[in-house]
């Protein structure tokens, strides 16, 4: 079925990621669903992230802060069911891990546990260090976040690049070495100048993944609706359209809709004969 049989020894694991940094690039997609996630997969992308940006692409929120955490554990089984190969991120919605350490613990376990994801993803810098040290003592491997966070979008006022100014820049980069000396495996930074993503990329051990962070990152996400055309709503930037299946869906059912109102489907071969009668 799919391009070439799945090999066990080539799942990709976070000792892999993490040794990847300096050596190839890494690359990290979004699926919300079991089907995406099987196309997703089959291109070899390192990392599946099942994005909290599923409020707004798949759910259709204003922003990120209204999914809960049965909804991103339902998405999160459906992904992990069509993933054999890449390493499966379950995103931390708003809410679920900033209340208290313990909180943070209970709900990154239950991606894992209930979910199958293989690490977890939080956002924000030094006010969250606590939670990521607990979570990645409980063996769970943590993802960070930096840059424009969109679960603080209230206090950044907007969909904003960050890390513009000399002050804002140093604070980046010390929340980016404190989030890998707290047991963080990788990093994304969102909307952040590319030569402060270079920096925090030269400073810290761990693989720095860029979305709106320029080409020195030690990899690359996006969102599979973007990317493929499909999120039409605002289109970032940062962003490269690489196809355009939306325009392809509206094509394909409106070829439908006229073919069915002129009665041309379905055809006699889209039909069931009843069995012929002998003798
Ligand atoms: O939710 C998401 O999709 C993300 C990526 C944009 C990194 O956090």
């Amino acid at each position: 079925m799919g391009e070439r049989a799945f090999k066990p020894e080539e799942k990709v694991t976070v000792p892999g990621i993490m040794a990847a940094k300096g050596r190839r690039k890494l690359t990290m997609l979004t699926a919300y669903d079991y089907l995406t996630a099987l196309w997703v997969d089959r291109s070899g992308v390192d990392m599946i992230l099942v994005g909290d940006s599923l409020a707004m692409v798949m759910l259709g929120h204003e922003d990120t802060l209204s999914v809960t955490m049965e909804e991103m554990l339902h998405h999160t089984r459906a992904v992990t069911r069509g993933t054999q190969r890449a390493l499966v991120v379950g995103d931390m919605p708003f809410l679920s891990y900033q209340v208290s350490v313990e909180q943070a613990v209970e709900s990154a376990g239950r991606f894992l546990k209930e979910a199958r994801a293989q690490a977890v993803k939080l956002e924000g810098g030094a006010s969250v260090l606590p939670q990521v040290e607990a979570i990645v003592r409980a063996g769970i491997p943590v993802q960070g976040h930096l840059g424009l966070t969109p679960q603080s979008i209230a206090q950044l006022g907007g969909f904003k690049v960050q890390g513009k100014g000399e002050e804002a820049a140093k604070r980046l980069l010390d929340d980016a070495v404190a989030l890998s000396q707290a047991g963080c495996f990788s990093l994304v930074l969102e909307a952040v100048p590319a030569p402060v993503a270079e920096r925090i990329t030269q400073s810290v051990p761990i693989p720095t993944i860029g979305i709106g962070a320029g080409p020195a990152c030690d990899g690359q996400v996006l969102v599979t609706h973007d990317l493929a055309g499909l999120f039409d709503r605002f289109v970032p930037r940062f962003v490269k359209q690489y196809d355009q299946l939306g325009q392809r869906l509206l094509e394909a059912a409106r070829r439908y809709r006229h073919e069915v109102e002129a009665g041309a489907f379905p055809g006699p071969e889209h039909s069931f004969g009843l069995p012929r009668k002998d003798g």
